[in-house]
């Protein structure tokens, strides 16, 4: 099975790719990542002021003991870009066959900052750049990072200034934002403008809430916080509607980001039609041997299928993503229990009783669906603990 894509000409050895983030801090972090298996990295986003980060930056949900949600209010690389053309020089030298990403961040009304910065990777050696128009927290309030790619007249004159200057030749890929309306006017913004590629998504404002003993909000700076980025297993519904709007208009090649924890997760985006998918949060928490994992069950999953490369399967599963109105009024589905898994401790009757269409009865400790009533929802499906009941077509 092969593993290797293309990406706006750019050849990558697998399509996982480290995004921008903690684990892209520095040159060691990301040659230890190279060594593991990742075919690439994105660079943490170079900005021309300093950056002083605050202190307790990150808050989680858990599921017992898993991390399902993730925000952070960190800022962008505390490496000058000088330190960061170094470093790159020295990985691509002793990775060719790495893919180095630049990620580079400026005011929005300031061309010369954003040529600087693209100037700058590119000399040092970066296969692609991109635009980070989509930090949520820090930025926007200056009118940067997300506040740009909220605006399709800002996206589009960045993107521009960059694939005007005759000097700039790597692909330029603006990483966007969830956090708007309709993506797809911000993709065609950057389209018109010349992008090259688009990266989808970065992390999503949120807020996490509050230590309810304490009264300190989460994560706590000193007893205050500010909103800041989802990110993490949670993130993965809002970044496959995104890939699937930005796909849907051909031309523009996707870079898939948000919630992968696993190969299952990336088959998804491919399936969409992103070839590339980064990933973060995960790498933060099982580090970046994570990525054998992944890539032997992207392998599995292809396995199943017969499909021997990415491209059997890239694109395949969107055509069934369609307009609401575009789905079978007539299909139609009846909730099935199987006696032999069912404990009976009567969660899909209490669902079906309060929030369905009471068709679920308890007889002798034991659920009983009037089929002839049931509506198909599903919700006693969902609930059940024991994968007892089955959503059963009653066509033919
Ligand atoms: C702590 C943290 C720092 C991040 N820093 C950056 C950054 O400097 N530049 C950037 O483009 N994205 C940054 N991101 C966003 C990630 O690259 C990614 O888009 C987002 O986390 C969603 O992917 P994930 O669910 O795999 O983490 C950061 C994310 C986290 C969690």
């Amino acid at each position: 099975m092969h593993l290797a894509v293309d990406y706006s000409g750019v050849h990558f050895e697998n399509p996982f790719v480290l995004a921008s983030g903690p684990p892209t801090a520095n040159a060691d972090m990301i040659s230890r990542a190279f060594d593991a298996g990742w075919a690439g990295a994105v660079i943490k986003t170079l900005i021309l002021e300093p950056v002083n980060n605050l202190q307790n930056r990150f808050a989680t949900i858990k599921v017992g003991s898993k991390i399902v949600a993730f925000k952070n209010i960190e800022l962008l690389s505390e490496l000058k870009p000088e330190d960061w053309y170094r470093d790159i020089r020295t990985l691509k030298k002793r990775f060719p066959n790495k893919i180095v990403i630049g990620s580079i961040m400026g005011d929005a009304k300031a061309e010369d900052q954003w040529i600087e910065l693209a100037r700058g990777c590119q000399d040092a050696g970066v296969d692609l750049i991109e635009l980070n128009f989509s930090c949520p927290h820090g930025y926007p309030d200056k009118g940067k990072g997300s506040a740009i790619g909220q605006a399709e007249e800002y996206s589009s004159m960045i993107t521009g200034w960059l694939k005007t200057d005759s000097r700039i030749t790597v692909p330029i890929i603006p990483k966007l934002t969830a956090a708007v309306s309709d993506i797809t006017h911000i993709r065609e913004a950057v389209a018109i403008a010349g992008a090259d590629g688009i990266c989808a998504i970065n992390t999503y404002p949120s807020l996490m809430g509050f230590d309810l003993k304490t009264l300190e909000p989460r994560a706590s700076v000193g007893g205050n916080t500010t909103p800041g980025g989802y990110s993490g297993p949670g993130l993965k519904p809002i970044a496959l509607k995104c890939v699937s709007d930005l796909v849907k208009n051909p031309g523009l090649p996707v870079m898939a980001c948000g919630g992968v924890s696993s190969g299952y997760d990336a088959a998804e985006f491919i399936l969409l039609g992103a070839p590339i998918v980064q990933v973060c949060t995960e790498v933060m928490l099982e580090g970046y041997s994570v990525v054998s994992k992944i890539k032997t069950e992207l392998t599995e999953f292809m396995g199943w299928h017969g499909f021997s490369t990415i491209g059997d399967f890239l694109g395949l599963g969107n055509e069934r993503i369609r307009k609401f109105a575009e789905l079978d009024r007539d299909y139609a589905v009846t909730a099935c229990v199987d006696l032999d898994n069912c404990s009976g401790c009567q969660t899909c009757f209490v669902s079906c009783r309060d929030a369905g269409y009471q068709v679920i009865e308890m007889r002798d400790g034991f659920p009983v669906v009037d089929r002839a009533m049931c509506r198909g929802c599903s919700l006693c499906f969902h609930v059940c603990p024991n994968n007892a009941i089955s959503m059963v077509s009653t066509a033919g």
